[in-house]
């Protein structure tokens, strides 16, 4: 029951007098929140605006690219991509723990993106994607829920060091509402409407230490992952995508014995997690088509040479969380 053209042109207008002729800088993550600001503000100050895509080696499949193909190659915005995957792997290296692990990949994701900011000497402003539950969330900070059971890097932090003035024009949105201007501002439906995707990315898909070669097999199992479930349709004709709420592949560093024509292969194992929920705070495991399994299953060790066995995570939420870390 609101009127997107008008609205977007009321969001435009907003913008335009509140920074007048500055520059604005927008750390974009590739998730929606900080596409959908980004292509808002582009739509608002157009060149006034450059984006830094931070890429951490921890993002999944062809990321990088699908980025810089939306925004600076179809939408002509300005992005700087900053492959920083030596610098996270090199901190990573050694490192564990799950929230020594977060805390450093937050910690670094900092540190890259005020280094490409403090290059862009003329920018007063620092634009991000917040919605309105990341306001309320933060204004409810100190209380203990099982939101808070994990350390979330993406609100706040940012402007202090680099004395910029925030900008936040979904502030008052909801999810839904993001993902509707996103429609409207000519992001693709697929982008706009994908699952949740962690801050840290596969730094948590990964258990224990990081490595890049790690993350390279679980990014493929993963995608091998999702091209299925939005291929595969149940009877009621939505895909199995569209009916979880969030759905990965999980890097277990183990290896287990398999053949392989007349060979032995010894090799690692991923973990297939798919989940519905309508809060995240606590969620079911999918039921899916043992079809569908054994198809993701049999393409995966078919096709990505270092994994031989696939499982399955049939854990409610709770007592396991929907991430493995
Ligand atoms: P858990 O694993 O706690 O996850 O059941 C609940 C939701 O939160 C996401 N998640 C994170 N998101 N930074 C994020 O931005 C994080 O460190 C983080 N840890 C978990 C998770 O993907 C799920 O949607």
């Amino acid at each position: 029951d609101w009127n997107m053209p008008d609205y977007i042109a009321e969001a435009v207008e907003m913008i335009r007098q509140q920074v007048g002729s500055d520059e604005v800088i927008l750390g974009l993550s590739g998730g929606v929140d900080s596409s959908v600001a980004a292509a808002l503000i582009h739509r608002a100050i157009g060149d006034q605006l450059t984006c830094v895509f931070v890429d951490h080696g921890l993002l999944r499949l062809d990321e990088g690219k699908m980025v810089m193909e939306m925004f600076a190659k179809n939408l002509g915005v300005k992005v700087i991509h900053v492959d920083a995957t030596a610098q996270f792997m090199g901190h990573l290296a050694g490192v564990t723990d799950p929230e020594a692990k977060r805390k450093i990949i937050g910690r670094e994701f900092v540190e890259v993106f005020q280094a490409e900011s403090a290059k862009l000497t003329s920018a007063k402003w620092l634009a991000q994607g917040t919605i309105y539950p990341d306001v309320i969330e933060s204004a409810g900070k100190g209380k203990k829920t099982a939101h808070t059971i994990k350390s979330h890097h993406n609100v706040g932090g940012l402007p202090e060091t680099l004395n910029l003035k925030l900008l936040e024009p979904l502030r008052e949105l909801f999810k839904d509402e993001v993902r509707e201007l996103g429609v409207a501002l000519g992001l693709p439906p697929e982008m706009v409407y994908r699952h949740p995707f962690p801050g840290p990315g596969l730094g948590v898909r990964i258990l224990g230490e990081v490595k890049k070669e790690y993350a390279d097999l679980l990014r493929r199992a993963d995608a091998i992952f999702i091209e299925e479930l939005r291929n595969t349709k149940d009877q009621d004709g939505q895909t199995w995508y569209e009916k979880t709420s969030q759905a990965f592949a999980v890097f277990l560093p183990v290896k287990s014995v398999g053949v392989m024509g007349d060979g032995r292969t010894y090799e690692y194992v991923v973990a297939l997690r798919a989940v519905q929920t309508q809060d995240f705070m606590t969620a079911h495991w999918a039921h899916l088509p043992h079809e569908l399994l054994g198809r993701v299953s049999n393409r995966i060790i078919n096709e990505v040479r270092g994994l031989n066995r696939v499982v399955y995570d049939i854990s409610g939420k709770p007592p396991a969380t929907i991430e493995w870390e």
